[in-house]
């Protein structure tokens, strides 16, 4: 009871109050507009177009395409001197320890994959620093076989570079090497070593003026300060960095609105003639097996070997001259100069 009449109190209070109330006086000046807040990054959208299913199995399913996921020299990873470009895990130590090989063969290697190029964001703040793809070292890179070369090529491209170089240095740019003789000017080619050649991909080398033999001066890379993904992860108007790896012909004509092809301006069909040409001398001169594509152990003058490695330099870039054309050029030159038949 208490209770309702303290309310009822409370009430007619209340109504007192508002009886109360005069009339509205009238309204005062504007205040000034205050300053405008600075728009906030909306974090969701920024991080969401990476950060989704669809985008991440669309890359899954370009990257399950790949050479690399398809990969079949996994295996060579038990090896210590193979496991650094071959396998996730020779990759990830190599890049702690800065050496060539792993310390050991890796016992059970796995393929190259998301997490061998991909680790954390170095920075959040893509609107100031740019735009960050969590890659795992995007670093000038020393040459394995050229200690005093660097590397650097734009964008993204030093990822790559770290795997894409060649093994070996040319003849008689190593003082100490043990084939060369010095005194007459001949090269062997021992029964070890039929595999004579940069190994695969000297790409990264070749864009870099590096690895060539007696190429003589030649400019920079026409397309030096493209990073590999210029080309080779090309995005589409609505898609994804192109995680198939294979180079688009649409990146092409960002530039060079006419090109049609990879042919563009006939440089691939000039460089792959060359190329051919040089094979047969090769050939002809008893240093390159046609069957097995391999070096026949021998000792030749030092010119021929240095031809049979431009040879080998070439071809294992397989861009038909697109990577760099004066470099491939001038070795393909070399080349057939010094592989020319004899009388
Ligand atoms: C341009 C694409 C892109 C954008 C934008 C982006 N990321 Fe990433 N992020 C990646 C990639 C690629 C990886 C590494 C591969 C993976 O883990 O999927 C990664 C990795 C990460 C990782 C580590 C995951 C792990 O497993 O180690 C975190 C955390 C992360 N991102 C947070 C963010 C946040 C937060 C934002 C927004 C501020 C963001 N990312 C925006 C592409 C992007
Ligand atoms: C961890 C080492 C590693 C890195 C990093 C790497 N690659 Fe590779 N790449 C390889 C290996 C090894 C192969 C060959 C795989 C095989 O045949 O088993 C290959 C194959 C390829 C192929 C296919 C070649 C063919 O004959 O069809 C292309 C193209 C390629 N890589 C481009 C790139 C680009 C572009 C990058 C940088 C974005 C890159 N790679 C980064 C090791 C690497
Ligand atoms: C510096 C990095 C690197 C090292 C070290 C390396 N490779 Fe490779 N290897 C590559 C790359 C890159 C390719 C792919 C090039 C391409 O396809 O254009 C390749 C391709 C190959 C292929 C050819 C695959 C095919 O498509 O036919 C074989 C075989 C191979 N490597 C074996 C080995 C062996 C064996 C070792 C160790 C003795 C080794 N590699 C060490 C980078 C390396
Ligand atoms: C200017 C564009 C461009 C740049 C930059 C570029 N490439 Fe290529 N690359 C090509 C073209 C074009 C081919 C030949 C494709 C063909 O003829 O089918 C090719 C061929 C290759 C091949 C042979 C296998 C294949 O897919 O045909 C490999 C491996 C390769 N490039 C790796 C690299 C690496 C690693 C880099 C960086 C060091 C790089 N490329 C930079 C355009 C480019
Ligand atoms: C051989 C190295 C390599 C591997 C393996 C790789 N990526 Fe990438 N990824 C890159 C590079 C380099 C870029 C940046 C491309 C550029 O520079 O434009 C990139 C970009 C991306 C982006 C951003 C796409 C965009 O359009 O901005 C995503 C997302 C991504 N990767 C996810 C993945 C996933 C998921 C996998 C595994 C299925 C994977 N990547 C495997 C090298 C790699
Ligand atoms: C970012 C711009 C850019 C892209 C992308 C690009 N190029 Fe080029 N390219 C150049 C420049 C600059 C030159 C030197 C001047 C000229 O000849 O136009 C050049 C020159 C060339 C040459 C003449 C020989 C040389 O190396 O100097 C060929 C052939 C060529 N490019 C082919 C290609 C092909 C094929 C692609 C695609 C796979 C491509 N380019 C992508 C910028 C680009």
């Amino acid at each position: 009871m208490k209770k309702y009449i303290y309310f009822m109190m409370a009430f007619a209070a209340s109504l007192v109050l508002v009886s109360c109330e005069g009339p509205m006086g009238p309204p005062g000046e504007n205040g000034l507009n205050g300053t405008d807040g600075t728009n906030g990054v909306d974090g969701n959208a920024t991080c969401l177009t990476c950060h989704n299913l669809t985008t991440k199995s669309a890359v899954t399913a370009q990257y399950d395409e790949s050479l690399h996921a398809k990969s079949t020299t996994v295996a060579r990873s038990t090896g210590k001197t193979c496991s650094k470009c071959h396998s996730h895990e020779g990759f990830l130590e190599t890049l702690l320890t800065g050496r060539d090989t792993t310390a050991v063969g890796v016992p059970i290697p796995t393929r190259v994959d998301c997490q061998t190029c991909h680790g954390f964001h170095e920075t959040l703040d893509f609107a100031k620093d740019g735009p960050d793809y969590a890659l795992r070292t995007v670093k000038p890179v020393k040459f394995m076989a050229y200690k005093t070369v660097t590397g650097n090529l734009g964008g993204t491209g030093n990822l790559c570079v770290n795997c894409h170089q060649s093994r070996a240095m040319a003849p008689g740019d190593n003082p100490s090497d043990v084939n060369w003789n010095q005194t007459n000017g001949t090269y062997t080619i021992t029964a070890q070593n039929t595999r004579f050649g940069p190994h695969y991909g000297p790409e990264g080398n070749i864009m870099s003026n590096n690895a060539g033999y007696k190429t003589g001066t030649v400019q920079a890379a026409s397309h030096k300060s493209l990073g590999c993904a210029d080309c080779h992860m090309h995005r589409p108007e609505k898609g994804v960095a192109h995680h198939k790896f294979k180079a688009s012909v649409d990146a092409c004509k960002k530039c060079h609105t006419t090109a049609t092809s990879f042919d563009y301006q006939g440089k691939q069909t000039e460089i792959a003639g060359l190329l051919s040409t040089l094979k047969s001398q090769l050939i002809a001169r008893g240093i390159l097996n046609s069957t097995t594509d391999l070096a026949i152990p021998g000792t030749y003058p030092i010119d021929l070997a240095g031809a049979f490695w431009n040879y080998k330099m070439v071809y294992s870039d397989a861009s038909k001259g697109i990577h760099h054309y004066q470099y491939i050029k001038a070795m393909l030159q070399q080349g057939i100069a010094a592989s020319a038949p004899t009388k």
